[in-house]
């Protein structure tokens, strides 16, 4: 069983704190972090990956959340890290984080991300545009080192997910296509990485995509990759050495239902891959996984106190203290999400009397900014803090000032001890650096 919420007294507990002590103490919006929760993730994908399959590494994706304490928690936990831009990098490494465990990705990496890649001594530098070989190569050079890389491919498979975030079809934005003939993107990149002395291609990286529940994109993605990696070998002499095949394992919205074991995502791929190279005759590649949201999502809650609540005759809105701003992800993506009023977790459904449906909505100057649309929560009034439930992925990360509304802090909880890991935003934070000009 994973750790959860108490439900014996009827308050909501998270790490062993009262949430309203956590309310009270550290205000609200408030992201709430359970760190054992994210711990356990952790433990459980060496023991199922990194224990179970030989030559195999996890680079957690910050992406999903990426503080400061979350890079020394993941350091700690033995992972890598993958990076997608400048500033997750620094984040990464102000933290002492071990560059050579650490990954960048992206699909419009600038020369300074690329520079300060190369002068960090990243692990791997993953090529998702041909141009980017030779600024590696370049600034590698000056470096006077030999950067390893990989190159991003789309396997050409559309993920049974939000459309938004499928990354694999072969008209994605990301990574070059799975197309091993003269004078593709591929193998055009591998054969002018021949002359690159600075630089060398470890092999290929692929990201299906995101919130996925079933292990068949995966697996087709394999044999895709698998079938390129022989013809590349056979036609062009590229052995592949790893094989990264990204994130997307699915965070479950339900506080009541626990997400998929690892494993019952990363034993079909290993047996579809190492059967595959099996059968085409190749060499396992190193395996390497960039999960998120399965690591961060249900370790993580956001408090909010309820503004007011508004009963109209075909819907009752119950509007808080945050929304769009720290989590745009209703509005994006639909993304859904179950809550609770944290002093009576096991009371009653809230029923309108005019029968109509309770929408949780945000303080935000927008109609789209909900949190939940069809809410099953107990009966609140102004005041009352509500909880809602694995918001730990992908919420700070892309949270925003809309409306000056300023980022929640974040506060870490383990064993009845909370501890702040990024304060909230102040009023001087959102004014730093605007210049009265008149
Ligand atoms: N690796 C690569 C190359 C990726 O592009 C991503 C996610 C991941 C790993 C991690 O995926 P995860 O395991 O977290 O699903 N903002 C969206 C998600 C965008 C994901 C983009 N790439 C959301 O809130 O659902």
């Amino acid at each position: 069983m994973r750790k959860k919420g108490s439900l014996k007294i009827s308050h909501l507990t998270w790490g062993g704190i009262d949430c309203h002590e956590l309310a009270a103490r550290f205000g609200t919006p408030l992201y709430v972090f359970d760190t054992g929760i994210i711990r356990s993730r952790c433990r459980e994908l060496r023991e199922t990956f990194i224990d179970r399959w030989e030559n195999t590494r996890v680079r957690y994706a910050g992406k999903a959340f990426l503080i400061r304490a979350m890079a020394k928690l993941i350091q700690d936990e033995g992972l890598g890290l993958d990076v997608v831009s400048l500033g997750e990098l620094m984040t990464a490494l102000s933290a002492g984080f071990p560059p050579e465990r650490i990954e960048m990705n992206g699909n419009a990496k600038s020369h300074a991300e690329i520079e300060a890649a190369v002068n960090s001594r990243v692990g791997r530098i993953i090529i998702d545009h041909p141009d980017e070989l030779m600024t590696i190569q370049n600034y590698a050079q000056k470096a006077g080192i030999v950067q390893r890389a990989m190159i991003r491919v789309a396997p050409g498979v559309d993920a049974h997910t939000h459309k938004y975030i499928a990354t694999g079809s072969t008209d994605s934005k990301f990574g070059v296509p799975a197309d091993p003939r003269e004078g593709s993107m591929l193998t055009d990149t591998l054969k002018a990485a021949r002359d690159c002395r600075n630089v060398e291609i470890r092999g290929l990286h692929f990201h299906v995509g995101s919130q996925l529940f079933e292990t068949e994109d995966y697996t087709k993605s394999i044999e895709v990759i698998l079938k390129l990696m022989k013809s590349l070998k056979d036609e062009w002499g590229f052995v592949t050495h790893e094989l990264n095949m990204g994130g997307g394992f699915g965070a479950v919205i339900n506080p009541s239902v626990p997400a998929m074991r690892s494993e019952f995502y990363t034993d079909p791929m290993m047996k579809a891959l190492i059967e595959g190279c099996g059968a085409y005759g190749l060499e396992v590649p190193r395996a390497i996984l960039e999960p998120g949201r399965w690591i961060i999502s249900e370790a993580g809650i956001t408090l909010y106190t309820v503004e007011n609540v508004r009963e109209l005759p075909e819907i009752s809105y119950i509007a808080v203290d945050g929304g769009m701003s720290d989590n745009p992800r209703f509005a994006l993506y639909q993304a859904e999400y179950n809550a609770v009023k944290i002093s009576d977790i096991n009371g009653k459904i809230y029923r309108p009397s005019n029968g109509g449906k309770v929408s949780i909505v945000g303080k935000c100057c927008e109609s789209g900014d909900i949190l939940i649309d069809d809410a099953k929560i107990q009966e609140v009034k102004a005041g009352d803090v509500i909880a809602l439930f694995n918001t730990g992925a992908y919420t700070f990360s892309m949270s925003s000032n809309y409306n000056y509304l300023p980022r929640p802090a974040v506060v870490f909880v383990e064993n009845g001890e909370a501890k702040i890991a990024a304060e909230r935003q102040t009023m001087e934070d959102l004014m730093r650096g605007q210049v009265l000009l008149f």
